[in-house]
């Protein structure tokens, strides 16, 4: 559906993915897969090319989804726990602590399925998921606590946005995420060819 529309690219978002995912023909619950597979089984199905995402933060995830046939990745997770990002430093804090190692997909903060660490709010909510408004309702709700929540930091009421890769994030700034992206080689070309 996507070929005939006449998209130039398309973007394969596995359950992985940190933040909002799209969804288009179905709700995002009835497709849920994993970026190894879903990769895999996009690439092989359509023209328009295709960028990877979800649980890529280093060169062998880079490397990965090439060699599964994606022809770029989109990197989110990495790139929030940087300091430029605009997010708070608690929330980044959050990203960097054992914390991280427990996300979850959640439509409690926006009405729209996401993943971010868990927290009071997404766990005291996970029982009412249906009695929920759908986005943008939710969404504006939320708005109306959000900056209270950030202004008390109160990280157990905010949305901490993050994907399944955040235990193994290691990088604080965008260069040097940048930079070690870059170092990390991309293809395998590129290793073949360093080999020696
Ligand atoms: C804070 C945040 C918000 C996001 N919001 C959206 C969104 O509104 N729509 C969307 O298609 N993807 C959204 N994404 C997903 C990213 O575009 C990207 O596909 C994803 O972060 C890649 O997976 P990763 O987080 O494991 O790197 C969001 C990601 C983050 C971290």
């Amino acid at each position: 559906m996507l070929d005939e529309a006449g998209v130039d690219l398309i973007v394969a978002t596995g359950f992985e993915a940190g933040g909002h995912r799209p969804s288009f023909l179905a709700p995002a619950e009835d497709s849920l897969m994993g970026t190894f597979v879903l990769t895999q089984l996009v690439s092989d199905r359509v023209k328009a090319p295709v960028i990877a995402a979800g649980g890529i933060a280093d060169g062998r995830g880079v490397r990965a989804a090439l060699a599964l046939g994606a022809q770029a990745v989109q990197i989110g997770t990495a790139f929030l726990a940087c300091e430029e990002s605009g997010t708070t430093a608690e929330h980044r804090a959050i990203l960097f602590s054992d914390k991280a190692q427990q996300t979850t997909l959640t439509r409690s903060f926006t009405g729209r399925l996401a993943r971010g660490v868990r927290n009071r709010w997404t766990e005291e909510m996970a029982p009412h998921l249906r009695e929920l408004p759908p986005y943008p309702v939710q969404r504006w709700f939320m708005s109306q606590l959000r900056p209270a929540a950030v202004k008390a930091g109160r990280t157990d009421l905010a949305a901490l946005w993050g994907g399944q890769v955040t235990p193994n994030l290691r990088h604080r700034t965008a260069p040097a995420l940048m930079e070690a992206l870059l170092r990390e080689p991309a293809t395998s070309e590129v290793l073949m060819s360093e080999a020696p």
